[in-house]
């Protein structure tokens, strides 16, 4: 290839002039199987007050037999779609974020597959309870850059097919759900992701990881080779605790500070729901009322990258959440990682 066919300025031009990413809709999917703290309480010596008391948790939705991970994600991703008003073959891009894929190789093309997406390349996304914050993040840079148009940002996961269900220290905390927001570029100045703040420390990543376990084989002569693969949820429930009440309200006032955003400009917080105790330190740091955060792990638990976009599906279809409002939410988790991102929701055109 010649010079002249690298050209590297048609390579980073933009195809669209875009001003910002505009947030058009939402939606998400659950298991159709709620298991209770008393039923846990079956199975592991646990009971339905220290679960509440510790986590506000009173049950959690589990994939069962005849549903999968793939089947919650088209279903939120179809929804979205149908609320922003859009075909999906009118889709750029589409981030699956997921640390529990159907298929390693990667879950995203499927979904693409499955909604008909035949103009999306699709690819997944993986960051744990970050996922959807990092993913959406991920996607808004392609708008930005004038590379894409429209945009399916997924978090999804299946934690019941990793989580060791013999250990009530972790098993009473997650469960199963997709959620989906459907983004696009705005070209008159309106800009839905007002700033973000993301972060990494995978010096503390032992305090909560799904880690591989592999054997040594045999392979030809003295080579060898690895086979395995992963051991259950391990986590260190009171170092995740220290690092979510600290990391959270320490990243979201950063990003107040360098957006010039005051907390009472705030219609909504919306955090990553991993425990109630968690929302309620974070709400209580920032003097944002009860009554602005949203919180609905009560009936869900920790559905990992699916949390913020099915609390956000759940506030915008029952109408609090209304065309204009502005969202502080932040992502944390495995990683370790955490984020945070200002956003202001708009709605269908
Ligand atoms: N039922 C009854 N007793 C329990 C249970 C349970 N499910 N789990 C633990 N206990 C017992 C312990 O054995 C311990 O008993 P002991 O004192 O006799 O040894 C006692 O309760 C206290 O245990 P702690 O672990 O100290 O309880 P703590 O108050 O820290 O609460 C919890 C545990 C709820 C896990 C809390 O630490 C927490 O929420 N941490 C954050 C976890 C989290 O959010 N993880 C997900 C992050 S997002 C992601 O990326 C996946």
């Amino acid at each position: 290839m010649t010079d002249a066919n690298l050209d590297p300025i048609a390579l980073v031009e933009p195809l669209h002039n875009t001003s910002g990413v505009l947030l058009r809709g939402c939606g998400s999917a659950t298991p159709t199987r709620s298991i209770s703290n008393d039923e846990l309480g079956k199975r592991v010596d646990t009971n339905d007050a220290w679960i509440r008391s510790r986590t506000g948790i009173a049950a959690r939705r589990v994939v069962g037999a005849d549903e999968s991970l793939g089947e919650l994600s088209g279903l939120a991703a179809e929804r979205a779609l149908e609320m922003a008003g859009w075909k999906a073959d009118s889709l750029d891009l589409i981030v699956l974020a997921t640390s529990t894929p159907d298929d390693l190789f990667g879950s995203a093309p499927r979904l693409q597959a499955r909604l008909g997406a035949v103009n999306a390349v699709a690819f997944d996304l993986t960051a744990a309870c970050s996922g959807f914050l990092f993913g959406l993040v991920t996607a808004a840079q392609y708008i930005r850059s004038g590379a894409m148009r429209r945009i399916l940002v997924v978090g999804a996961d299946q934690l019941s097919r990793w989580v060791d269900w013999d250990d009530r220290r972790s098993c009473v905390l997650f469960g199963d759900a997709a959620g989906a927001l459907v983004i696009e570029a705005s070209t008159d100045g309106t800009d839905d992701l007002e700033g973000f703040l993301l972060r990494s420390d995978g010096s503390r990543g032992a305090v909560l990881q799904l880690p591989q376990v592999t054997e040594r084989c045999e392979l030809i002569g003295d080579a060898s080779h690895q086979q395995g693969g992963f051991e259950p949820i391990q986590m260190n429930g009171q170092e995740v605790y220290k690092f979510a009440v600290r990391e959270v309200p320490a990243i979201l006032a950063s990003l107040l500070n360098s957006t010039g955003t005051s907390p009472e400009s705030i219609d909504w917080l919306l955090l990553h729901q991993a425990n109630q105790r968690i929302l309620d330190a974070v709400a209580e740091r920032f003097k944002i009322p009860n009554e602005q955060v949203l919180s609905n792990l009560a009936f869900y638990g920790n559905t990992s990258a699916a949390t913020i976009p099915l609390m956000l599906d759940e506030a915008v279809r029952d109408g609090r959440i209304q065309p204009g409002h502005r969202i502080a939410s932040s992502g944390f988790g495995a990683g370790l990682s955490w984020g945070a991102a200002l956003l202001r929701w708009s709605g269908p055109a």
